[in-house]
């Protein structure tokens, strides 16, 4: 492995906690723009951790609120690089639950978050690549690799809707 080279391991972040009365919405679970705060925090400690550069986010991919997350319930987020490019990084995030009263685990929540690396002017700035050790790094990696194939075009699509929005303004 050469120096430019880093382990998912070395960017992987967790963080417990309980969710309390101020983070619920109407239904009495957890708020979704709460979750995807904490979310991109998180992510952003793994693509620090993997860059050591400032980054912004670019993009929030594929987040999907598999289970409604209830007040006996802590929640636990995991975060680490799965895919990188020359700038831009891919977080895998993942949020799991724990019932505090019977055990029962869930997985509440998943996305994709692309940050970008910059340097001192705030321009892109070249990170270390990638490399998957364990099973889910590895597929992980595979699928955001195809995934990035659909970057391109959602930037042209994206770049021509703000176009569009920006004749009404
Ligand atoms: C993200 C940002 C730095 C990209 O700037 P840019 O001039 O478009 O950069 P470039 O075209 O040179 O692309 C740089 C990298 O970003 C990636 N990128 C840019 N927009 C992207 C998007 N929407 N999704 C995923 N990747 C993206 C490019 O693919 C490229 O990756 P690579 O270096 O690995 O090949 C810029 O759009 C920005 O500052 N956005 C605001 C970020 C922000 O405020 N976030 C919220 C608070 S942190």
């Amino acid at each position: 492995m050469t120096e430019e080279m880093k382990f998912c391991r070395q960017s992987r972040v967790y963080r417990s906690g309980r969710v309390f009365p101020n983070d619920f919405n109407n239904h009495n679970t957890l708020f979704g723009g709460r979750l995807l705060s904490n979310m991109d925090q998180v992510a952003s400690i793994a693509a620090a951790k993997h860059s050591r550069r400032e980054c912004v986010t670019a993009s929030v991919d594929a987040v999907e609120f598999l289970h409604p997350i209830r007040p006996e319930e802590y929640v636990t987020f995991e975060a680490f690089v799965v895919w990188t490019g020359t700038s831009s990084m891919v977080v895998f995030l993942k949020v799991y639950t724990e019932n505090l009263r019977n055990g029962e685990q869930k997985i509440a929540s998943i996305a994709y978050f692309t940050f970008i690396a910059l340097d001192e002017n705030g321009r892109p700035y070249k990170i270390p690549g990638i490399v998957p050790e364990t099973e889910e790094e590895r597929y992980l990696y595979e699928t955001a690799k195809q995934r990035n194939n659909y970057v391109a075009e959602k930037k042209q699509l994206n770049k021509e809707l703000v176009s569009f929005l920006k004749k009404k303004l």
